[in-house]
């Protein structure tokens, strides 16, 4: 049985950690990576990281199918960006960032090398949504979140929003 992590959200500092290599590909990663997508599916998501879930390994999950039933597993995923690119602005979304969302110009072309439950190597070329998505998401496992790409000013503003909405009790 799949099981609902709670979701850190922004400012929470937790959200900062750098996360470490997968070394180990057992049953708890996959256990892990079970649980990630069941988190992501119930909160309407397209993409979580291990970050957002307060355990800081290089794990990142993903569904980008319109009918929620392909799930994706990147394992110390990591990427470099194709010599000839260009930046394309996208309109990007948070679990770890409720009710905010903000234009981010990224790479268009990028290699991507991932390994699989099993610790099989892969390698992409990805386009589009999932080229946006795993940047976003490689970002949450260096501690980088999407505010980082705005000013301080409007950083702050969404900052104090959340810090109200979140943590009264
Ligand atoms: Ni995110």
């Amino acid at each position: 049985m799949s099981k609902k992590l709670k979701i850190l959200i922004f400012p929470d500092p937790k959200l900062r950690t750098v996360a470490k290599k997968v070394e180990k590909f057992d049953k708890s990663l996959k256990k892990l990576s079970e649980d990630m997508l069941f988190t992501m599916y119930d909160a309407n998501g397209i993409g979580l990281a291990a970050t957002q879930v307060d355990r800081h390994i290089r794990l990142v999950v993903m569904d980008l199918s319109e009918d929620r039933n392909e799930p994706l597993v990147f394992v110390n995923p990591e990427y470099t960006v194709a010599e000839k690119h260009s930046l394309v602005d996208f309109e990007e979304g948070c679990l770890s960032i409720p009710g905010f969302n903000q234009n981010i110009a990224r790479p268009d072309k990028i290699d991507l090398t991932w390994q699989d439950l099993d610790g099989k190597k892969h390698n992409d070329a990805p386009e589009g949504l999932l080229n946006i998505c795993i940047q976003h998401e490689i970002d949450h496992l260096e501690g980088k979140l999407m505010v980082d790409y705005i000013s301080a000013l409007k950083r702050d503003r969404v900052r104090k929003r959340l810090l109200k909405e979140f943590n009264r009790k």
